[in-house]
């Protein structure tokens, strides 16, 4: 079988690390790596294939940023003549940015098989872009890997047969755990010059929390009042660096020493602080999971999550975007922090592996 697998955005890169290895593995399937360069900054996307030992991309589609039409429909014309060309049987694609629709739709409509891995998750909530790219690709998917169980019950509300759903885990947490032993020699404390367990880490880049100037403002203001209590480390995606500029808000955190901003990392030092983190405070979904693994508490800035099985057997809260309950969280865990989680089902570092085996069996 000749599988493509699409790569694209950031947290692609660490789900598509384990299934290239798994796919090696496998007579019979020939995979093919494509990036759509949907990410293109070094740190956003180069440093994560080189501390993955991600293969080179057979191609890179180098289509940048742009609106979500613009970045879509892009895509989607490079793409095509990819598929038609090298006779793929199959497109893979993961998670649920623009890349991951945009492939799945060209495939569907060559007639070639679809896979979606992190498939079923869902926010139920339509104002964020990427739940629009979930239930699109899971409609036009003919195999849906399912992380947690809420997709698979997910899934069969919205009428998928049953045949098509496989429940295997996370392969986000395979790379987790692969790396976890390289992350921890990472010098990235010593060099911020912190103690394990004595700071905060923020990340924050969705439209719905930095795309509304005062949202971002009060949100800045409360890790003003953390960064007294503790650091606070905040490497800043572009997309957020871009609107604090914007919003004129760059000053603020200029009478905050100890809210520290810092240009996104990579792979192996993000890994390593969010281990030794006293709270992750987030509105990312990988982070989520990570976090409920490491077992660091995790304030999650937004209504709504597709993963609630960090709630219920991780150590997530949803707190929202408003300051005075984001503070009062924070001070929660400050007096009480949280009690050790369990491991969800099948979060166990062999998720690519069942993947590769479904899919080595898999005919149309
Ligand atoms: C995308 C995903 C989001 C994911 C996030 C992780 C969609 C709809 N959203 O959001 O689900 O959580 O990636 O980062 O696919 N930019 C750079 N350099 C880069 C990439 C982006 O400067 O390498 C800047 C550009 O100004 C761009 C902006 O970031 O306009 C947004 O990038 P884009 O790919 O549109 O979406 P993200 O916000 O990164």
């Amino acid at each position: 079988m000749r599988l493509i697998n699409v790569c694209g955005a950031r947290p692609n890169f660490m789900k598509i690390a384990p299934l290239m290895r798994a796919f090696e593995g496998v007579p019979g399937i020939e995979p093919i790596l494509v990036h759509t360069g949907q990410h293109y900054d070094r740190q956003m996307s180069r440093l994560f294939f080189e501390e993955l030992r991600i293969p080179e991309p057979d191609i890179n589609l180098e289509v940048g940023s742009g609106s979500h039409a613009q970045q879509t429909g892009l895509i989607m014309q490079r793409f095509e003549p990819v598929v038609a060309e090298s006779k793929a049987d199959a497109v893979l694609v993961v998670g649920d940015v623009n890349s991951t629709i945009a492939c799945a739709l060209v495939a569907a409509k060559l007639g070639v098989g679809v896979f979606h891995v992190e498939a079923g998750l869902r926010s139920f909530d339509r104002t964020m872009p990427e739940e629009i790219n979930r239930v699109l690709t899971d409609a036009i998917s003919d195999l849906l890997f399912v992380s947690e169980p809420s997709g698979i019950e997910n899934l069969r509300k919205e009428g998928v047969a049953d045949g098509k759903v496989h429940f295997v885990g996370n392969v986000m947490i395979d790379t987790l755990e692969r790396s976890r032993e390289q992350a921890e020699r990472s010098a990235i404390l010593e060099d911020l010059s912190l103690s394990a367990g004595g700071y905060a880490v923020v990340t924050m880049h969705r439209p719905a929390s930095v795309d509304r100037p005062d949202v971002l403002r009060g949100l800045i203001e409360a890790f003003g009042e953390i960064q007294r209590d503790m650091p606070v480390i905040f490497p800043i995606h572009p997309r957020t660096r871009k609107q604090m500029a914007e919003a004129g808000l760059d000053g603020m955190t200029a009478g905050m020493p100890r809210l520290r901003l810092l240009d996104p990392l990579g792979y192996l030092d993000f890994l390593k602080l969010t281990a030794h983190a006293a709270v992750v405070m987030t509105d990312s979904g990988g982070i989520q999971e990570e976090t409920t693994i490491l077992g660091v508490p995790c304030l999650t800035l937004r209504e709504n999550t597709e993963r609630p099985v960090t709630l219920t057997q991780g150590t997530n809260r949803l707190v929202g975007m408003d300051p005075v309950r984001l503070l009062e969280a924070y001070r929660g865990i400050r007096n009480h922090p949280p009690k050790a989680c369990h491991r969800p089902d099948k979060w166990d570092g062999q998720a690519a592996q069942r993947i590769a085996g479904i899919i080595a069996d898999w005919r149309r």
